[in-house]
């Protein structure tokens, strides 16, 4: 790892494209995982804990901590995305038994400590539901000077995928979002407008498949249940590979085309909770409060990944 890598705390409910994206942190010179935290989700928070230390036992990285965090969204129930993911959360290749074990600080305590224990402002990225950082936000006002950017997928400038109108993550918390998006943090949205240029089409799972190792297998493997979900529930051909999106445009900026807007969330809709409202063209007249991803340059995004998950398996 370069001694410039931007240091990141990967927030996360591990979920295949979850699992990609630590994978792409572990395997990328210029970013450094301080930690993992975890959030219901994708499957319980037990589940996406246990997938969390899995991945980062195939990966090889057991020294990284993981945080467990919230188990719910602050107001509401949680809809879990099981649909998707599978009982397990992960489901498809068996994965190694977990060879690390969960550290007891907790999601909140553990980002504060990283953020508060490294030498430059960190970077939070969220791809789960928002509140584990929503939390920090609201407990540990202390530690925020040292957030350098929080990047959450989740959103739409478009439709949702949940609901009509709600994206998975932001319908999950959208409490959580709205603090997150008012706290006067730096922010970027990465959302489904920009996801849905990710697909795993069948030469990028071929290329996976053809990595010499476990790593490469496992991911293809992964690929191909997530591929049979949004097959079956959203009539794609191709997996939309979300998660990893956020991880990417750190490590190549110039890659994805992002523009300043005035970004809200609904939390009272009728059909519309948790829908993102974009003002691309400034319509409301209000201030830009976060930088929001709208073009994705795809080779570079897939060449990027498969390198990364060469690196993690080679290693
Ligand atoms: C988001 O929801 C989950 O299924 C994925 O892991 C991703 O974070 C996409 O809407
Ligand atoms: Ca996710």
């Amino acid at each position: 790892m370069s001694s410039t890598a931007v240091p990141i705390i990967l927030d996360c409910d591990p979920g295949h494209d979850d699992a990609i994206a630590i994978l792409l942190a572990l395997g990328s010179p210029s970013i450094d995982l301080l930690g993992v935290t975890t959030t219901f989700g994708n499957c319980s928070l037990a589940d996406a804990t246990r997938n969390a230390l899995q991945v980062l036992t195939l990966g090889g990285a057991t020294h990284v901590p993981v945080g467990q965090g919230a188990s719910g969204p602050l107001a509401g129930t949680a809809e879990l995305g099981n649909y998707v993911h599978g009982v397990s959360g992960l489901d498809g290749p068996a994965m190694p038994a977990p060879a690390c074990d969960v550290d007891e600080r907790g999601a909140v305590q553990l980002m504060a400590d990283l953020l508060s224990g490294s030498a430059v402002p960190v970077t939070l990225v969220a791809t789960g539901p928002i509140t584990n950082v929503a939390a920090l936000i609201q407990d540990r006002p202390d530690v925020l000077p040292r957030v350098r950017e929080i990047v959450f997928m989740g959103g739409s400038t478009e439709r949702g995928n949940h609901s009509p109108y709600a994206e998975f993550n932001t319908y999950s918390d959208p409490e959580a979002l709205e603090v997150v998006l008012s706290a006067g943090l730096p922010v970027t949205m990465v959302g489904l407008n920009l996801t849905h240029q990710a697909l795993a089409t069948p030469d990028v799972v071929a290329a996976m498949r053809a990595l010499p190792h476990e790593v490469g297998r496992i991911a293809s493997e992964w690929m191909g249940f997530f591929g049979s979900s949004y097959s079956r529930v959203w009539n794609f051909d191709a997996p939309p590979v979300h998660d990893p999106c956020a991880v990417f445009q750190l490590i190549e900026p110039e890659a994805v085309r992002c523009v300043d807007a005035f970004v809200a969330v609904e939390t009272a809709g009728t059909w519309t909770r948790g829908a993102t409202a974009v003002d691309l063209f400034h319509r409301w007249g209000r201030d830009a409060n976060a930088r929001v991803a709208v073009e994705l340059d795809v080779e570079s995004y897939w060449s990027t990944v498969l390198a990364a998950l060469d690196v993690v398996g080679g290693a």
